[in-house]
């Protein structure tokens, strides 16, 4: 039985658009091997998780050292000393106030308990979120996701929830260019504070580079403006990092490119390179809002997923991962950028480190072109490189490597790409 008969026999899956069919069996740094021997440059991480590069060898050993000597222990029952730790680490790099942390496996549970903590915190129950955000597949954080292929078939939803228009530059909501917008789009959160909600809004939830929804990136001054309008109201900010966070933009934290202190921020994905592990950080006022019993996850905060996020943090700061996603993020989007002038087909490059969006449109009234974005992703996996697929409109190339990728590297990807693209031009 080959591995799709089992996949189509036993396995419940409901494959997204972007499912790329390579039977992936090892992985190094940027390289994935597939069952037949062959090798991919991986420009995407397993969705934003593998920061430090596939198996990285202090991360593996650290998670060793840590399995041979306890696997399990109930973080909220007994003491977790390397839960405790890791914490402790966290803490040493989140951004502003943030301190104590609650740890549980996965992003969407770090987003529920971060959003409980704010109700709690600030006696409301109201959110305020963003059209074209994803926050995972619970049903509480697709409450609070704006999209509506990821929200199809789980409601009905939660109520106490307004959507403020996503910061698209390139799609304005309000059909205007920046700068000359004034930031319309953050301006427009006193408008849902006033008109969406009953004034008992909680949390502005919020991602500050949207992943899932198109490597969307604020213009620098939307934060500082929304959330100030949020606070005016007495609502706390709740920053989604479980992407963009763990170097990914070329910062620890996406947020630090704002001047803005998140009062919770969410991180999972790239907190372990690969080892489950959810989490959510609060400012020490903030996070005694829970009184004993409130919030409790049975693996959340396993110590083998700590060991590995502790040495995760080590290799990120004595490797200098956030400083390489600067550098080669860079230079992807510098070639990027140059080739868009020749080919009509790329209607934006966006992106941050590397966190990178290539938004490809059919004609100057820039109707999605999803087939041909498709195409691409197929024709870059048949050059050996493995390119993300997103985006509200699924029009998005996404590129997201591991934070070790090489200048060789990222130039290979940055050919494959670009032939990819060239062909899907002629098609
Ligand atoms: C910004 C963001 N938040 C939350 C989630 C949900 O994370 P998980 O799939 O680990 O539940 C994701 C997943 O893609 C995400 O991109």
């Amino acid at each position: 039985m080959t591995t799709k008969d089992l996949y189509d026999q036993y396995l419940i899956t409901s494959m997204v658009a972007g499912f790329q069919p390579v039977e992936a069996v090892e992985a190094r740094g940027c390289t994935v091997t597939g069952a037949d021997g062959r090798e991919y440059l991986d420009c995407f991480s397993g969705i934003a998780v593998c920061n430090a590069g596939h198996g990285h060898p202090k991360v593996l050993a650290a998670a060793r050292r840590q399995m041979e000597k306890l696997v399990h222990c109930c973080t909220y029952v007994y003491y977790n000393p390397t839960a405790a730790e890791c914490a402790k680490r966290l803490a040493e790099i989140a951004p502003g106030r943030l301190r104590k942390t609650f740890f549980g496996n996965s992003g969407a549970e770090a987003i529920e308990g971060a959003l409980r903590l704010a109700k709690q915190h600030v006696k409301r129950k109201e959110i305020v979120c963003l059209t074209m955000s994803f926050h995972g597949r619970t049903v509480g954080t697709l409450s609070v996701t704006g999209n509506r292929a990821r929200k199809k078939g789980a409601g009905p939803y939660l109520s106490g929830v307004a959507f403020a228009p996503a910061p698209y530059c390139y799609r304005c909501p309000f059909k205007q260019t920046y700068p000359g917008c004034g930031c319309a789009c953050a301006e427009q959160m006193d408008y849902v504070l006033k008109y969406q909600t009953a004034g008992d809004v909680a949390a502005f939830v919020a991602e500050p580079v949207m992943g899932e929804g198109g490597i969307l990136v604020p213009p620098p001054e939307y934060f500082r403006i929304a959330v100030e309008i949020v606070r005016q109201d007495g609502g706390l900010f709740v920053c989604d990092e479980v992407q963009s966070g763990f170097g990914r933009t070329g910062k620890m934290f996406a947020i630090e490119h704002y001047g803005v202190d998140p009062d919770i921020m969410a991180t999972a994905k790239g907190i372990a390179d690969g080892f489950p592990l959810g989490a959510f950080t609060a400012t020490p006022e903030i996070a005694d809002a829970f009184t004993p019993g409130d919030h409790l996850s049975t693996f959340g905060g396993s110590p083998i997923s700590c060991a590995a996020a502790i040495a995760n943090i080590e290799v990120m700061r004595d490797e200098k991962l956030p400083e390489n996603a600067a550098a080669r993020g860079e230079q992807i989007l510098r070639r990027l950028r140059a080739f868009q002038e020749g080919c009509p087909l790329v209607g934006d490059v966006r992106g941050k480190g590397l966190m990178i969006g290539i938004e490809l449109v059919s004609d100057a009234a820039k109707t999605p072109a999803a087939a041909e974005a498709k195409a691409v992703q197929r024709q870059c996996l048949d050059g050996g490189v493995l390119v993300g697929l997103g985006g509200c409109l699924a029009n998005v190339i996404r590129i997201q490597p591991p934070l070790v990728i090489n200048a060789a590297e990222a130039d290979r990807a940055c050919d494959v790409l670009e032939d990819a693209i060239r062909s899907a031009c002629a098609r």
